[in-house]
């Protein structure tokens, strides 16, 4: 399965920026192979965004600028308002009306947690509610990069413990303890969580990370929150909750835009983020080498692979993006309304 064969994908919002990245400059986003604009039309203002194409001769809007709170197009000057109707074009008298036609297809924005998300499709979901940054924990952004790896593939990737032993026995895994612990998988809906306990390798800057060292027992709260959302409470034996959120907005079939970002109830001081992140960073690059040589086409038929045990999870995100699958394309607006003949009934032309 690609990405663009699940039309309900498209029903959920997907982070494209930080916030601090969207001002009165437009910027180009990517979502499912096309392109959209986003933009602010005042300082501190809402987010904006439209599909990147202007009505009149489709140059893109996001090589274009803000003036006056307007977003102009660089090719002939047509002015957008924050509803993206024209209300400017230069070449002609302003008295000239402008044809209602003349609009962007604006798209649905919004801001969370740092984040600029964009809707472009029918809403499925709002932006996911992330637990614990509505708790109080501190939060860290750690990453912003773009992988040549399929969303699936890299929210199956974190909703894989056992790969930790292995993938990552260069940082925080130890193969000669990549025995897992019994765990059960829950479902509701759309959504999956499982706790596990494994054995974890502290060392280098993660001891002051964690307050720990040596081999200890962490424990895993996971949970896929949205089909591309994962959140993942690593527990230490300390009662350190250090909990990861990684976001995939799906750029294309091969393309992902992978944010990640972790929220901490020990409220560390800003000084020790650099060697908090730095961690975390160099997990994601063990993680990043695996997955970019993997084909972005993810399996749906669970048949067509081999499963253990210790994969009940992503087993069961196969079965969730396969039931995505089947929902198909939205159901078609309803027709309008016939209208009405005209009084004293309808004339055929002579
Ligand atoms: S293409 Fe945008 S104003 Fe002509
Ligand atoms: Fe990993």
């Amino acid at each position: 399965m690609r990405v663009s064969d699940i039309p309900a994908l498209r029903g959920y919002w997907y982070p494209v920026a930080y916030g601090h990245e969207v001002d009165d400059q437009p910027l180009q986003a990517r979502l499912f192979g096309s392109p959209y604009v986003v933009w602010r039309d005042r300082p501190g203002g809402p987010v904006r965004a439209a599909v990147d194409e202007c009505p009149h001769r489709a140059a893109r809007l996001s090589q274009g600028w803000v003036d006056q709170e307007a977003l102009v197009c660089p090719y002939h000057g047509w002015r957008f308002d924050a509803q993206g109707r024209c209300v400017t074009i230069p070449a002609l008298d302003p008295a000239t009306p402008i044809t209602s036609r003349a609009r962007l297809a604006c798209v649905s924005a919004a801001e969370r947690y740092g984040l600029v998300w964009l809707l472009v499709g029918d809403e499925r979901e709002p932006i996911p509610d992330l637990t614990e940054l509505n708790l109080g924990y501190t939060l860290i952004h750690e990453l912003k990069e773009y992988w040549t790896a399929s969303a699936p593939r890299m929210i199956d990737n974190a909703l894989d413990v056992s790969h930790v032993a292995f993938v990552h026995r260069g940082t925080v895994g130890d193969p000669d303890a990549a025995r897992l612990s019994d765990f059960a998988v829950e479902r509701e809906g759309h959504r999956l969580r499982f706790e596990v306990t494994y054995k974890s390798h502290v060392r280098g800057t993660q001891v002051t990370n964690v307050g720990l060292a040596g081999v200890v027992t962490r424990t895993t709260e996971a949970e896929l929150v949205q089909p591309f959302v994962f959140r993942g409470a690593l527990v230490y034996e300390t009662g350190l909750r250090h909990v990861l959120f990684k976001t995939c907005t799906p750029v294309d079939d091969e393309t992902t835009l992978f944010f990640q970002f972790i929220g901490r109830n020990d409220d560390p001081p800003e000084e020790k983020w650099p060697d908090i992140i730095a961690v975390d960073r160099a997990v994601q690059a063990e993680d990043r080498l695996i997955l970019e040589a993997i084909d972005a086409d993810f399996p749906l038929d669970i048949t067509s692979e081999v499963h253990t045990r210790a994969d009940r999870m992503t087993v069961e995100y196969r079965r969730i993006l396969a039931e995505l699958a089947a929902l198909g394309p939205p159901a078609p607006p309803p027709p309008p309304p016939p209208t009405p003949p005209p009084p004293g009934g309808a004339r055929l032309p002579a």
